[in-house]
Order: structure tokens, then sequence, then C-alpha cells
């Protein structure tokens, strides 16, 4: 049996994949809270991994407050960029393949077409630099790895945009949402779905992989599309970036082009409509 460690496991992502590994009761999921396992301790993580037989380990830990960040570059380093390298050493130490999970916001969104994994990286947040530097410790150190960017993740768990439009749709009448902000909701259980469907093939197809669903939007589309499909009444005014300033700067345009995935893997990606429907039919 395929035993496999999730780090991070309680949050939107870890949370998605616990529901997840219940239709795969194949494989043997371990699934570690940020207090079970500390990634930024490296004995606790040599001793996890030297303990067990792991063929894969899935890391969502990571430290994603994005606007926090910015004032707080140590913290997000030791998470974002030591801990993984500590992880990747550990995977090359005991021949377990990792599943990384990084961002859109490597990318500095002056393009206007899809981001390909080859296209040039320049993030503009500190948090999209240290996820950019946790990828490269891991290529630097790892043969079997695969790195997943992905976007604008939303699900029941945790906290996200969508949950935050529904509790904003039920307190308030009008709403500003940035209009000029460009990239492609993704319903985290669907990632969760794509890397288990990643273990299950026991794919060696190792690398960056860009996984997002399919379609694009702006937020404000995003909260449209939220607000539409729960029947909420609200007014909802487009406003643009300026309108709405943050500690940390975000790309306007973040679409991930998923050729790779889709042709290396062969996986099927929904339209992020469609999956923001079964979101939100099962949060009502
Ligand atoms: N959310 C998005 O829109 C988005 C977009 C693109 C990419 N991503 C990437 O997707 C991945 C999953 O994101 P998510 O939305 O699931 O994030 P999340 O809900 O914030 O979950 C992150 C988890 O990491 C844990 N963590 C933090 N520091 C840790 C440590 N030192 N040791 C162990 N666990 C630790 C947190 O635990 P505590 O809460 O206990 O600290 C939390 O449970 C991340 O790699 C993120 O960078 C997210």
């Amino acid at each position: 049996m395929n035993k496999v460690l999730v780090t991070g496991a309680n949050g939107q992502l870890g949370l998605c994949l616990q529901e997840i590994s219940k239709l795969h009761p194949t494989i043997q999921f371990v699934f570690s809270s940020s207090k079970e396992l500390d990634i930024t301790n490296k004995e606790s993580v040599k001793s996890a991994f030297e303990t067990s037989n792991y063929k894969y380990c899935i890391n969502c830990a990571a430290y994603t407050n994005v606007d926090l960040a910015e004032s707080d570059f140590e913290k997000a380093e030791k998470v974002n960029v030591i801990a993984v390298k500590s992880l990747a050493e550990a995977c090359k130490n005991n021949n377990t393949k990792l599943i990384h999970v990084s961002t859109d916001f490597v990318f500095d969104g002056k393009s206007y077409i899809p981001y390909t994994e080859n296209d040039e990286t320049n993030p503009l947040s500190v948090y999209g630099k240290t996820k950019l530097d946790g990828e490269k410790k891991i290529q630097d150190t790892l043969k079997e790895f695969f790195i997943l960017r992905t976007s604008w993740l939303y699900s029941e768990y945790a906290n996200n945009f969508m949950k935050t439009m529904l509790r904003l749709g039920s307190e308030r009448s009008e709403l500003a949402v940035i209009s000029d902000q460009i990239g492609s909701p993704t319903y985290a259980k669907d990632l969760a779905r794509v890397i288990v469907e990643i273990i299950e093939s026991d794919s060696n197809k190792y690398g960056v992989y860009h996984y997002s669903n399919e379609g694009v939007a702006s937020w404000y589309d995003f909260a449209n599309a939220i607000f539409d499909l729960s029947n909420t009444k609200i007014i909802i005014n487009a406003i643009p970036t300026t309108a709405y300033p943050t500690s940390a700067e975000r790309p306007h345009y973040s679409v991930l082009d998923k050729s790779k995935l889709k042709t290396n893997l062969g996986i099927e990606i929904p339209y992020w409509r469609a999956s923001l429907k079964e979101a939100i039919s099962l949060i009502k």
C-alpha cells in the first residue's frame, strides 16, 4: 500500500485532501497538522521520515498571508524556503517523492497570454519570492518531484474569497470588488483530486506543472458568479486595484497555461464556474 505524508493538513488544501482521501482507501494517508509536524523543525522532519516508509509527501504547509509577508519576510522565508529545503532533503534521503504546491504569484502579471512553466518568473511580493525560492530548493535537491503552481484557491474550508463573499453577501447590500486582476479561480478540491491522480498513476514525468480550473475571470467576475450561484441579491461595483491598496503588489494577469499537465499526465480540468457551483451547493 502507498504510504503518503501530508504536511499542513489542517489548511484549506490539506482539508480537501482529507476529504478526497476517503474515496481512495488503497492509499494510506498520514495527515500532519502544523502542531503534529512543524516543518520548520528540521529534526522533527528528519525523524518523521525516518520512522515511516513514505512513498510520497504532499506539502500543503505554507506561509500564505500574502500581505503580512511583506513585513514578516523572516517567517515567510522560514516556512516557504528553509523548511521546504529540509522536506526535500528528507525526501531525498528516504526515497520519497515530493508533491509541492506553489503559486501564480511567481509571475509579475505583465503578460497577456497564459503563463507556461518555461516563462520567466518575476515575483512582485515577498510571498511570491519565497514560494519561488522554495521551488528552487526542491529543484536543486531532488529529481523525483512535482511542483504544482496553482491560483486563486477556494473551497468550503479555511479562509478564502468565496467564503468571504458569501459572508459579506449576508451582511451588506453593496460591495466593491477589483475588476482589473485577471486569473483563474480554482476549487481546492479539484487540485486535491489531481494530486491523488498523480499518486495513483505513479507517473515519472516529474517537474513543474501549472494547474488551475479552466477559464478566466476577474475578482469582480468571480464575485458575481458566487452571488449568482448562491442566489444572493447584492449590488457589486467594479473597482480598479488602485482603489483597494494592499501591502503586497499582486499580478494583474496570472492565468496559467495547463497544456503540459494535460499532455504529460492526461488530466482533465473542470471549468471554474462548474466547480464553483459544486462548492456552493456543498456550503449551503
Ligand atoms: N490560497 C490560495 O489562493 C493559493 C493560491 C496559489 C497557491 N497556493 C498555495 O497552495 C498551498 C495550500 O494553500 P492553502 O490555501 O491550503 O493555505 P492555508 O489554508 O493557509 O494552509 C496552509 C497550512 O500550512 C500550515 N503551516 C504553516 N506553517 C507551518 C509549519 N511551520 N509547519 C507545518 N504546517 C504549517 C498552516 O497551519 P497553521 O494554520 O496552524 O499555521 C495551514 O494549515 C500553499 O502552498 C499555497 O502557497 C494557495
